[in-house]
C-alpha cells in the first residue's frame, strides 16, 4: 500500500484534485490522504465545487484562510509539517502554482517524503506574479514533474531537470470538463445582480449570446487608475454585447474600495453576479461568444472548446493555448477591437492539444504505481 496525500488550497485546485481523488480510488493499492489548506474558504470559492466534482471531503483542513503572501505560507507550512509527521506518506502531491502548492512541497521536501507536482514547467517569465515564483519555487525541489504540454517539458529541460522524471500526461482540468459539460447544461439560472437590482435569467442570455468576464488578477485590479480604466472598457463593450461577470471577491472588495460602483451601475449591460459553481460556469462559457479574462485556467476550458478567448496580460504560462489554440493575449487598449473582431465572426479558432483528451487521471496514477 502506498500512502499519497494530495493538497488542495485555492479554486483553480478543486477541478485538478477531482479527477485523480476518482482514479485513485480504482487501485486499491493507494491510500489517499486528501489535505485542504483552507487558502479559499467560502462556500463558493470552495464548499460547492467539492459537492459539484464529488470530491470527498478532505480528511485534514488546515482552515489557514487569508493573510499577507508571508504569513499565509508560514501558517500552510507550520500546519502541513505537522501533518507529513503524523501521516508519514510516501508522496505529497501538489498542482498548480497557489501559495499552498509552494508551500507544501517544501515543507515534504525537506522531511525527504517524495514530492510530485502536476502541472510543472509552466512558465510566464514575469516574476512580478505570485504564481511564477510558487512555479519556480516548486519545480526546484520537486522530485516528480507531471506536465500539459511539451513546452513546460522543454522548460524543465532548460533548467536542468532529467528527463526520466518528466513526464507529459495531459490535462487534469480537462478530464473534469469532459466528465462534467453535460451535466453542466441546464444548470443556469436566474442570478441576483451584485450592480443593478434585480436579477438575470442566464440561460436566456446564454441563447441570444453573450459574453463572459473575469478579472482577478493583482496586476489588473489592485490598482484603482488601472482597474477604472479596465471599467470604463467593459461600459464600452457591454454597449455591443450583454456580458455577465461573475466577480472574484478580490475584484469586487476593490471595486467597492476605488468607488467604482456608481460607474459600473450605468452599464445596463454589465451583469455582476456571485462567482459561479464549476457547473455554471462551464455551462456559461461553453455558450459564450467569447471570454475576456486574466484567469489561467480559463485559457484552457476555452482552448479546448474552441472558443475565442482574450486574455489581458503581458504573457501567460500556458503557451500551447496562443499557438495551438483559441487563446489572444492582448493589451488593455486593444480589448474593444478584439472584440469587434469577434462579433465580426473572425474570432481565432484552434486545436486542441495533445492528450487534453479526459484521460489524464489515468496516465497519473499508472505512473504513480511504477514510482
Ligand atoms: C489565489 C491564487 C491565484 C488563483 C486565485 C484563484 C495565490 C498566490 N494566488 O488568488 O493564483 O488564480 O486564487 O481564485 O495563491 N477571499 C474570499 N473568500 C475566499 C478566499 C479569498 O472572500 O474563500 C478574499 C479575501 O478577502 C482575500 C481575497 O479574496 O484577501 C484574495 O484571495 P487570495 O487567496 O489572497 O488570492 P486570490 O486573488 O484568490
Amino acid at each position: 500500500m502506498k500512502k499519497i496525500i494530495l493538497v488542495v488550497g485555492a479554486r483553480p485546485n478543486f477541478m485538478k484534485i477531482a479527477p485523480l481523488m476518482h482514479e485513485l480510488k480504482l487501485h486499491k493499492q493507494f491510500e489517499a490522504v486528501l489535505v485542504h489548506t483552507g487558502q479559499h474558504y467560502d462556500n463558493q470559492m470552495s464548499g460547492r465545487f467539492f459537492e459539484e466534482l464529488n470530491i470527498p471531503a478532505p480528511n485534514i483542513n488546515l482552515e489557514v484562510g487569508s493573510a499577507s503572501h508571508a504569513q499565509q505560507t508560514a501558517l500552510i507550512m507550520m500546519g502541513f509539517e505537522k501533518v507529513c509527521l503524523d501521516e508519514k506518506p510516501d508522496f505529497v502531491l501538489v498542482v498548480g502554482d497557489v501559495n499552498s502548492t509552494a508551500a507544501c512541497t517544501l515543507v515534504a521536501a525537506k522531511l525527504n517524503i517524495k514530492t510530485i507536482h502536476y502541472e510543472a514547467g509552466l512558465r510566464s517569465g514575469d516574476r512580478t506574479m505570485p504564481e511564477e515564483i510558487n512555479r519556480l519555487v516548486t519545480d526546484a525541489i520537486t522530485d516528480i514533474f507531471f506536465t500539459t504540454s511539451v513546452d513546460a517539458d522543454e522548460n524543465l529541460y532548460k533548467e536542468g531537470v532529467s528527463n526520466d522524471k518528466v513526464f507529459m500526461v495531459g490535462n487534469l482540468m480537462i478530464d473534469t470538463l469532459e466528465a462534467n459539460l453535460t451535466k453542466a447544461s441546464g444548470s443556469l439560472q436566474k442570478f441576483s445582480l451584485l450592480n443593478l437590482t434585480g436579477n438575470i435569467d442566464v440561460k436566456d442570455l446564454a441563447s441570444t449570446g453573450n459574453g463572459v468576464m473575469t478579472f482577478h488578477r493583482p496586476s489588473n485590479v489592485d490598482n484603482k487608475e488601472e482597474l477604472e480604466r479596465i471599467v470604463n472598457i467593459w461600459g464600452a463593450i457591454s454597449n455591443k454585447i450583454p456580458l455577465v461577470f461573475p466577480i472574484h471577491p478580490r475584484t469586487y472588495k476593490n471595486i467597492q474600495q476605488f468607488g467604482l460602483l456608481d460607474k459600473i451601475n450605468t452599464f445596463p449591460n454589465l451583469y455582476l453576479i456571485e462567482p459561479l459553481g464549476y457547473l455554471e460556469f462551464i455551462h456559461l462559457v461553453s455558450k459564450a461568444k467569447f471570454a475576456l479574462t486574466d484567469s489561467g485556467g480559463i485559457q484552457e476550458e476555452t482552448t479546448h472548446l474552441n472558443i475565442p478567448c482574450l486574455t489581458v496580460r503581458p504573457n501567460t504560462e500556458r503557451p500551447v493555448t496562443v499557438w495551438e489554440g483559441s487563446n489572444k493575449l492582448i493589451k488593455i487598449e486593444d480589448i474593444e477591437t478584439e472584440v469587434e473582431i469577434i462579433l465580426a465572426g473572425n474570432g481565432k479558432k484552434g486545436n486542441n492539444p495533445k492528450y487534453w483528451d479526459g484521460k489524464a487521471a489515468q496516465r497519473i496514477v499508472a505512473i504513480l504505481n511504477n514510482l
